[in-house]
């Protein structure tokens, strides 16, 4: 999350717009975080968008010669999205998808890998890391200011008030179960002070260049 998904949505499907080609866009009507026409990016900015139950009514919804496809927040759809992204793909409309490859837990967000693995193009996108600015690329839920627990549900609608991005290292679970190699790495993983810039991004030059 906090990646620009969103924001690089809406440029793709306004460039497609641009190009006068018939676009209409998605999302899901389980994201009910702003209204059911828009879209939205964290920053603010809004795109109109049609909300749908699934991926029938997606389909049932499509208009005859359309060219270009828009899904927002496509993880939250069912899993028969995939084959349907897949025929339309096939039937040469070109589907543009955003979503979440991992969940709170840092695991794969349910269909999300069958979809990365049949799209044509995949763009992962990383936010900054709200604890050391490192590149992040999980997503903290906190419930009551705490670490959610590997149990709880894996869909829960929110935005800054219940997440924030994380790198690997600062991302915390709780209640990992004792079998999951995932235990191991993340109770060991020593809370090291993230690498200075110049390590990090040689290209960014030392960090005495830098302001403090
Ligand atoms: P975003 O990608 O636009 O930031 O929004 C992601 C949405 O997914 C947001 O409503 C929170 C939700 N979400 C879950 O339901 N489960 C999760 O495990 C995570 C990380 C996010
Ligand atoms: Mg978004
Ligand atoms: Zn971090």
């Amino acid at each position: 999350m906090f990646s620009g998904k969103t924001e690089e949505l809406i440029r793709l499907v306004r460039r497609a717009m641009h190009a006068r080609r018939r676009v209409q866009v998605f999302k899901s009507a389980l994201d009910t975080r702003c209204d059911t026409t828009v879209i939205r990016t964290h920053d603010g900015i809004s795109f109109t968008a049609d909300a749908v139950a699934d991926s029938r009514s997606l389909e049932a919804a499509l208009k005859p010669g359309v060219e270009v496809v828009g899904i927002e927040e496509i993880q939250f759809f069912d899993e028969a999205v995939v084959p349907l992204v897949d025929r339309l793909a096939d039937a040469g409309v070109a589907v543009i998808a955003a979503g979440l490859d991992l969940d709170f837990r840092g695991e794969p967000f349910g269909f999300m890998p069958r979809l990365l693995a049949r799209a044509d193009y995949v763009v992962k996108l990383h936010a900054i890391c709200k604890q050391c600015g490192g590149e992040a690329s999980r997503t903290q839920r906190l419930v009551d200011g705490r670490p959610a627990s590997w149990d709880d549900p894996i869909i829960l609608v929110g935005a800054c008030e219940t997440y924030e991005a994380r790198c690997r290292r600062c991302h915390v679970v709780r209640n990992v179960p004792p079998a999951h190699p995932a235990l191991g790495l993340r109770t060991r993983a020593p809370r090291v002070r993230p690498a200075a810039r110049s390590e990090s991004h040689p290209r960014l030059g030392a960090d005495a260049d830098w302001p403090a």
